[in-house]
Order: C-alpha cells, then structure tokens, then sequence
C-alpha cells in the first residue's frame, strides 16, 4: 500500500511498514506473486509437513533445506492430512499445474499449500519458501501471506563449471550445485576432460588417470604475458567414479540433471598424453598441457585411426552408463584442422571415406559418437562448430558464439542452447578495474547478463525462436584457482542469469532492489566471496 503526501511543490512517496512484504522478495521473479491481506502462517517444530509419497525425497529435502536456513525441522507425515494446526501440505493437482517445473504457493492464517506435479515443481517451490522464510535461526518463522504461481520461460536453464583447467573438491562441486538449485537451473554442463587433464575415473584406459589427469606445472598470470612463467609443481586429480556418483545423486535430490562433457576430437591433449596412439604423431611423447589457449597452437586432435575409434566407442559407453541424463556433451570446439593436413594416414583415412575436407572428418568423429550414443540411447550435445559440417540435426547445439551464429544454426533445423561469450562467459572481466582479479579479456557485467536477449530479433523474425530452448552461462576456470574465486566470478551474475532465463517479465532496476535486499545477504549466509561492484560496472562503462 502507498500513501501519497504532497508537500510544497513535492511529491513524496512514503512507504508504510507493511509494504515491505507486499513487494515481491523472490529471485528469479515468479510469474504472479500476490500479497494477500491475511495473517502470515507460523510454522515450528511442531508443524507437520504433509506430502504424497512419490516426493518424500524432495519433502525431505524441504524440510532439511528449511532447517538448515531456520533451525526449525518440521514434523513430515505422508499420511493424509490431519486437522492438526498449523501445517504445511504438499500436493499434485493435474489441473491447475500446466507445465513441467510449475508450482503454485498459497500461505494464510494456519496453511500453507504447496502444489506441483513433478520433481522439480516441488524443488523450485522449495526455494521460494525459503525466500519467504526469515533467513536467520529462530523458535517460529513466520511466512507471509501469499498467493504465487510460478513457472520457467526456459525449458533448458544451466550453468556449466571447468573443472580441468582447475579441480575443485567434491564438497565446492555439490555447494555449485546448491547455488543451482537455489536459483532454479535445471542443469549442471561438468566439463570433465580437456587439454590441461583427464578429471573422472576411467576403468578401460587407467593411463587416463595416471597420466592424464596430471600436469607437471601450471601456468602463473596471463597466458599473454611474455614471457610465460610456470609454477613447476604436479597439479591435477580426478573424480572417482563413487564420488561421481555421490554427486548424480545429491544432484538428482535437487532435480538437477548433470550432463557431462568430453571433449572431442579436439582439445584432446591429455588424452593423447596417456595414449599417443591415439594421436597423429604416435611415437610422440606428449605432456599434458600447462599452459591456456591451446586452439591451433599445439596438436591436440585425435587421430582416425581404429584405436581412437575403438577408444571413443568405450569411453563414451563408460561415460553413458556412469550418468543417468538423457544428454551427453561431446564437445567439437576449437578443432584444429592444422594436424590433420600435415599428416598422411589422416590424409588416405579422409580419402578411403570420401570425406573432403578436415572440416568433414571433424563431422565424421562426431557423427560416429553421436551414433554410438544413440545406440546407447543417449542423445548428443556439442558446441556450436559441430553444425559447421552435415550433422544429423538431432543433436543439440550450444552456441558459444553470438547472435548471428544461433541464427545460421537455427536455420539448418537444430535446436539450441543459447552462451554466447557475450555476456554469458563469467570467465570475462565484470569490471573495467585494472586492479581487478585476472580474468579473460572482455567485459561481462552483470547488467548485460540481465538484459542480454536469449532469442535474439533475426531468429525471431524467421520463425524459428521455438528453436532456441534456453541458456547457461560458461565457466572457464583458467584463473580461478579456488572456489572463493569462482564464487567471486558467478555472483551475482548467475543471479541475473537466472532470472533472465526463469521470468517473463524483467525488471533491472526491481532485480537490484531484490538483489540487494535479499540475495546479498545469502550470498553472505553462504560465505561467498561475491562481486561487489556490481552497481558501478554497467552496461555503459
Ligand atoms: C569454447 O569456449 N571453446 C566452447
């Protein structure tokens, strides 16, 4: 409610106390929050929490996550519920929830209703709920009175983490995971394997891991800087297949789907370290590489010959039956075509197939994945460089390249997941400050991530904007050493992220009221080593 005083020739808005709950706290904003004139619902220990048995994993994890923010646990009951006031109650409703990831949200006097129909329905309205919950430890919490109807613009909403370039422990990797779901994505890109190392446990080629998941040194400061300079010390590591699968599952809780990435034909460095036969130099003997910004530089490619194939064949098998989504990321970047021209075998592979141009055996390596997969029933995802060839338009393409890039390939008739390095790399600068920690040349402010159209005009225009499913945003981690750093590169750009990719309706000026007011503060409760200069780094710097 607003209260209009109009003084000498000023017109003052004042607000009133109760306003404050009447504005929308949520990020990202839902599709209608409405603030009813009600008392709040106050729930503590004693207030049960009623859901239908086919979620009582994501009830217990409302009730943890409710926990862990209050210190209040609630009572959970899969019975039908009872009169006992106040309570909170989980249900499915066919009619009213439309769409995949839906929820709905009415709190009043002694109730609150929580309606959805799938996993991620009942996720989602986990973290509104506890936006509209204090977020501090108390005996009773009092959640406003309201009525929200939510659902997401995207059906694809991910964020994407390097781990090869640097390794994070286990511990950062399900805390990402958390921030996920916090802010609504629906999927985690891991990026397990590059030229800097081999990062998950392989049972058919252990070189993998004990050679390639180790570099001998690391490259300190800008990989431009001349001259390089290298810190000589073992770095690298790798994810034990029991580790992977501690966190599919923690994922899963949080109905988010992990795909996972293997990067091929190029960047394939620390492949080539462990098995040089699968090189186009066998007789080589090839480190992993220590330094950034491989691409044409150093040969890095796999060779076509029947030991690489036979290597895909099972790595990629391996990989499909260790993770349970539906999509596996098969990469196709950055291929240096160089390597192959220079060498014969490759040369009389190309002829003995008809392929005629290096560009072609690019498509070749990846259809030949992209078969295999769909045999395992698994489906393919790569980079955008993969739609360059004559690829099978089932595979679904990630654009990392700009406007006029998602239109060729929305053309060709794939779908697409829009990064583009403008402004969804948070690898790039959010400031101008020459002071700031490095990062990659460019600026990404957290503005431009806001504001940045996922289904830009010219895809519009021809038609094809039902191509475009949704965004991530990439986290190359060549100067993110630690987790305070990548924390410090995501937020609060994965915020404005997500509510780019969730909400309809955008607001910049509402989103940095809510940022301040809300997200700051659990950035804080998550002691995280957030971007500060957000207000001051805009779009017009
Ligand atoms: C990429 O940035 N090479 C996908």
């Amino acid at each position: 409610m607003r209260e209009r005083l109009v003084g000498i020739g000023l017109l003052l808005l004042v607000t009133i106390n109760s306003q404050a709950q009447m504005l929308n706290p949520i990020t990202p904003a839902p599709v209608t929050y409405e603030s009813l004139k009600a008392t709040g619902v106050a729930i503590q220990s004693s207030t049960i929490l009623y859901y239908p048995a086919s979620f009582a994993v994501q009830a217990n994890y409302m009730q943890q996550q409710i926990e862990q923010q209050t210190g209040i646990r609630l009572q959970l009951s899969a019975g039908s519920p009872s009169k006992t006031l106040p309570r909170i109650i989980l249900q499915t409703d066919e009619k009213s929830i439309t769409r995949p990831e839906m929820y709905h949200i009415s709190a009043a006097g002694k109730q609150v209703i929580i309606t959805a129909n799938d996993i991620r329905g009942f996720v989602n309205a986990t973290q509104t709920l506890l936006q509209l919950l204090p977020n501090k430890k108390s005996a009773t919490a009092t959640i406003p009175a309201v009525a929200i109807t939510d659902y997401p613009q995207f059906s694809y909403r991910g964020m994407h983490l390097d781990v090869v370039r640097h390794i994070f422990p286990v511990s950062y990797v399900k805390k990402y995971i958390d921030y996920l779901a916090f802010h609504k994505f629906n999927t985690f890109h891991w990026h397990l394997t590059d030229d800097q190392g081999w990062r998950f446990e392989v049972k058919s080629y252990p070189k993998l891991n004990s050679v390639g998941s180790w570099r001998d040194s690391t490259l300190i400061g800008h990989f431009k800087d001349v001259p390089a300079r290298y810190e000589r010390k073992t770095y690298g590591g790798f994810y034990t297949r029991n580790e992977i699968r501690e966190v599919i599952a923690y994922a899963a809780v949080r109905g988010i789907t992990i795909i996972p990435e293997l990067d091929i034909p190029g960047h394939s460095r620390a492949t080539i370290a462990a098995y040089p036969e699968f090189s186009t130099k066998p007789d080589t003997t090839w480190n992993v590489a220590s330094t950034w910004g491989m691409y044409n530089r150093q040969n890095n490619v796999l060779a076509p010959n029947e030991a690489s194939f036979q290597f895909l064949r099972d790595i990629f098998t391996e990989l499909a039956e260790l993770f349970p989504s539906t999509y596996i990321h098969i990469g196709g970047d950055e291929c240096s075509m160089l390597w192959w021209k220079q060498d014969p075998n490759t040369q009389a592979f190309m002829k003995s197939k008809n392929l005629p141009s290096e560009k072609a055996l690019e498509t070749y390596f990846i259809e030949y994945v992209a078969k295999h997969l769909k045999q395992l029933h698994k489906k393919s995802v790569g980079w955008h460089e993969i739609a360059e060839g004559d690829l099978d338009t089932t595979t679904l393409i990630m654009n990392w390249s700009d406007d006029k890039q998602a239109l060729a390939v929305a053309k060709k008739g794939f779908e697409i997941i829009q990064t583009p390095g403008k402004p969804f790399y948070f690898d790039h600068y959010q400031s101008k400050d020459p002071n700031d920690s490095l990062a990659i040349h460019g600026y990404n402010p957290v503005e431009n991530v806001y504001k940045y159209q996922v289904v830009p005009d010219a895809v519009k225009a021809a038609g094809l904007a039902h191509k475009i499913i949704g965004a991530q945003a990439n986290v190359w981690t060549e100067y993110m050493a630690f987790p305070t750093k990548v924390d410090y590169m995501v937020f609060p750009r994965m915020t404005a992220l997500s509510e780019n990719l969730w909400s309809q309706q955008k607001d910049y000026p509402d989103f940095l009221r809510r940022l301040e007011e809300e997200m700051i503060p659990r950035y804080k409760s998550w002691n995280s080593s957030y971007f500060q200069g957000y207000k001051v780094w805009t779009r017009d710097k």
